[in-house]
């Protein structure tokens, strides 16, 4: 099974980081996702999944501190440390996918990757 995502992106005062880039889970293991990011003020993160031979496909928009929980992932948010976690409790071919964290910055208009 591997999961595997992306990078690092910058983008005039956002500077976001994901790790690891690449992570094998065992079935059955957990697997988790750290996004960190700098940013002098941010709106919200969101995190996409993109499955092979598909489109990115948006899974939940994290806006405030704490966690949530869908399609059998949590997802965490921290905006004063500014990182937001993914974490797969129980590791299923069917997670076998790119995870990638976006954070909406308050920069000149746009939605930063
Ligand atoms: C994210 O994961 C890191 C590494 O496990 C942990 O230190 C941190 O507290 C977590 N933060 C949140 C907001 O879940």
């Amino acid at each position: 099974l591997l999961l595997s995502f992306s990078f690092t992106l910058i983008c005039s005062r956002i500077l976001l980081n994901q790790t690891p880039q690449n992570l094998q889970a065992s079935l059955g293991e957990q697997a988790a996702i750290t996004c960190g990011f700098k940013a002098s003020s941010f709106g919200s993160v969101q995190w996409y999944r993109q499955l092979s031979n598909s489109r990115p496909e948006h899974i939940i928009t994290c806006v405030s501190d704490g966690t949530e929980y869908k399609d059998n992932i949590i997802f965490s948010l921290s905006r004063s440390d500014q990182v937001s976690n993914l974490t797969i409790l129980n590791s299923g071919i069917q997670h076998s996918a790119l995870y990638f964290c976006a954070v909406q910055a308050h920069c000149a208009h746009h939605t930063v990757w």
